[in-house]
């Protein structure tokens, strides 16, 4: 299976950056279908692509390839759409009597599949409807997906997504029974979820349909990898005999050696909340200054706090933060996947030892499961969507490390 599906796990979207803009006409493009490898390792000066790094370090390209960064963003297949095409799973009904929407795949006649959304609308015999395919895949479905088509070289969002403890969904933040095929797609939105997009001329929703590079890769964090690549190979075959080659490596970048701000930056590019471009999307470079890139708000406005997509915001304003050295690294290994809360309270523990300055009261309950108190799941507001008359807003869960009178009240009444 192409992602994790855990039904309980809350459902999130970034609704407030989309951004509805009017269809205009069309600009020729090629299809986004015709993406090939090779155009895409030679959309950016220097990249390589993550297939390039498998020689020498095939564990962590094979650990990091189950993870949600890599997942975030695919093609279009069986595997990648979460949501159903089989007869009866394959419609959604909306709050307007006279709309509803078929999600249905189709396979061409060398059996290539392709997707497609049609709003059907009016009573039938007397119907009227849109299709459109399904061309990029956003979100790796632990959560849920949205699903975008290309109309010439412009990027939109499609009405219908999919959420994991649903299925079919309108989109978060459409307004359920309106079918709306118009949304333009932000550079933004895919610098958080793609490796790169490469913009073409206003208006902002053109891209190249050719040379842009789905799920965050390797060189995300650790840029560009041509150089390293021809200096490891060159060393192996300087010494054919050893795997690997002692000594210093050079040509990339190692996030572990940036100073406790610029690891702090790059974890903050896309999990800072959405901020205000300074810069054309895709120019930073891990190590870079990220305000020279973009204008995040500072930690004291997050009044009331938001779980939803911003982790670092919230992680700035807990005690632990201010009075150590904490990073998103202190906890979160990006290699590999992690949702085992014993080991991030022994994360916990390696700072809270029992009866240190830091962890005084002896009263204070001795248990594996800190998280649970200290970084409890809570709803987001920023996140809403409608479907068959309910309003839902997920469950995060909350980076602010602290005491939540609440919840402590809870657990001490069971
Ligand atoms: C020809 C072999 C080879 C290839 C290909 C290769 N690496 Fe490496 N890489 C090494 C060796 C050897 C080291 C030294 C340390 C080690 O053994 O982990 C290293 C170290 C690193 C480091 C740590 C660097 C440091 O200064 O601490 C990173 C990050 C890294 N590689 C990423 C990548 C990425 C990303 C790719 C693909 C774009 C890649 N490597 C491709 C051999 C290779
Ligand atoms: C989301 C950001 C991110 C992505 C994507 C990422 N890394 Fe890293 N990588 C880091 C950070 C942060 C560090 C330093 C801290 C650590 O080791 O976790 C690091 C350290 C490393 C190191 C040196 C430390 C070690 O374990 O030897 C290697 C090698 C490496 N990464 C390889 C890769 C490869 C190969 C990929 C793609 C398969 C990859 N990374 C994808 C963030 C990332
Ligand atoms: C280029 C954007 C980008 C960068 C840089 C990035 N992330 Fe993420 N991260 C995402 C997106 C998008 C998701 C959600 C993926 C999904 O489920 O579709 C995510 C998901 C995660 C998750 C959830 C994983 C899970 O299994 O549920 C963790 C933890 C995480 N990121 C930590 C980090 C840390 C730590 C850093 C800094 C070293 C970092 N990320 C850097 C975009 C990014
Ligand atoms: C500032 C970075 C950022 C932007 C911009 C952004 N997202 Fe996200 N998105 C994230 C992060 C980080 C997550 C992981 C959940 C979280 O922390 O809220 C996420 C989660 C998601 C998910 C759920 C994935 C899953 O299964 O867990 C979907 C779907 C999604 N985003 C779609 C979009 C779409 C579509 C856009 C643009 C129209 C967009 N996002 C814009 C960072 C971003
Ligand atoms: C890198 C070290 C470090 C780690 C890891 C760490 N903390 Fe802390 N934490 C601190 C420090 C330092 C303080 C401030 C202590 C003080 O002010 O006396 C603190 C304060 C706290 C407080 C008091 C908060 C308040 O608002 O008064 C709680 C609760 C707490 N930590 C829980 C946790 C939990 C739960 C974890 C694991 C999820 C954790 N910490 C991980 C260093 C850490
Ligand atoms: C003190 C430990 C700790 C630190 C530091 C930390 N995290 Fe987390 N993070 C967690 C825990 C615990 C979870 C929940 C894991 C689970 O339940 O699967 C989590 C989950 C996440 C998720 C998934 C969100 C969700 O609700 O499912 C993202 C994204 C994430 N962290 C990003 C970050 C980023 C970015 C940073 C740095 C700003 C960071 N984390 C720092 C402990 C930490
Ligand atoms: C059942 C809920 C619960 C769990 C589980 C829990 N705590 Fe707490 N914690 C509390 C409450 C309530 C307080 C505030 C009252 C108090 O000080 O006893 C607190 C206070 C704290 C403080 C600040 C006060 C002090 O003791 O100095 C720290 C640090 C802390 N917890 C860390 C942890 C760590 C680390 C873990 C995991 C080993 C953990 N907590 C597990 C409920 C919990």
């Amino acid at each position: 299976m192409a992602s994790p599906q855990n039904k309980r796990r809350a459902i999130a979207i970034v609704i407030a950056l989309v951004v509805t803009a009017p269809l205009k006409a069309q600009t020729g493009g090629q299809n986004a279908s015709t993406a090939t490898t090779s155009a895409k390792d030679q959309a950016r000066d220097g990249y390589v692509g993550d297939d390039a790094c498998l020689r020498c370090h095939a564990d962590a390209v094979a650990s990091f390839h189950k993870t949600t960064h890599y997942l975030t963003s695919s093609e279009p297949s069986e595997t990648s759409i979460l949501g159903k095409f089989t007869s009866g799973n394959n419609t959604l009904k909306t709050a307007n009597p006279g709309l509803y929407y078929r999600m249905d795949e189709s396979r061409s006649d060398k059996g290539k599949p392709s997707f497609s959304v049609t709003a059907v609308e009016g009573d039938a015999p007397d119907t009227t409807s849109e299709t459109e395919p399904i061309d990029v895949v956003i979100g790796s479905g632990e959560k849920g997906q949205t699903y975008l088509y290309w109309k010439g070289d412009r990027l939109f969002e499609l009405p219908v997504s999919y959420w994991a403890s649903l299925g079919w969904v309108n989109s978060p933040g459409y307004r359920d029974g309106y079918s709306d095929f118009d949304r333009a797609i932000i550079p933004r939105c895919l610098e958080c979820h793609a490796t790169y997009f490469k913009s073409q001329p206003p208006p902002f929703n053109r891209f190249d349909p050719v040379g842009y590079s789905l799920g965050i890769q390797c060189e995300v964090c650790h840029g560009p990898g041509r150089e390293h690549v021809a200096l490891e190979a060159s060393k192996l075959a300087r010494r054919p005999t050893s795997g690997t080659v002692p000594g210093s490596t050079s040509g990339i970048l190692n996030p572990a050696r940036f100073s406790r701000e610029r690891q702090m930056d790059l974890c903050a590019w896309c999990h800072a909340g959405l901020g205000w471009s300074l810069q054309p999307a895709f120019s930073y470079r891990p190590g870079d200054e990220l305000d020279k890139f973009i204008d995040l708000p500072p930690p004291g406005r997050y009044a009331p706090p938001d779980v939803h997509g911003n982790q670092v915001g919230l992680l700035e304003q807990s005690a632990c933060y201010r009075s150590s050295n904490m990073t998103c690294l202190t906890c979160h290994d990006v290699h590999g996947t992690q949702h085992d809360v014993d080991y991030f309270s022994r994360k916990c523990l390696t700072c809270h030892k029992p009866h240190s300055a830091t962890f005084s009261k002896p009263s204070h309950p001795a248990t594996s499961n800190c998280v649970h108190c200290h970084m409890p799941r809570q709803h987001t507001n920023m996140i809403v969507f409608n479907s068959e008359g309910k309003r839902m807003t997920p469950e995060m869960r909350s980076h602010w490390i602290k005491i939540y009178p609440d919840i402590q009240a809870s657990v001490a009444n069971r």
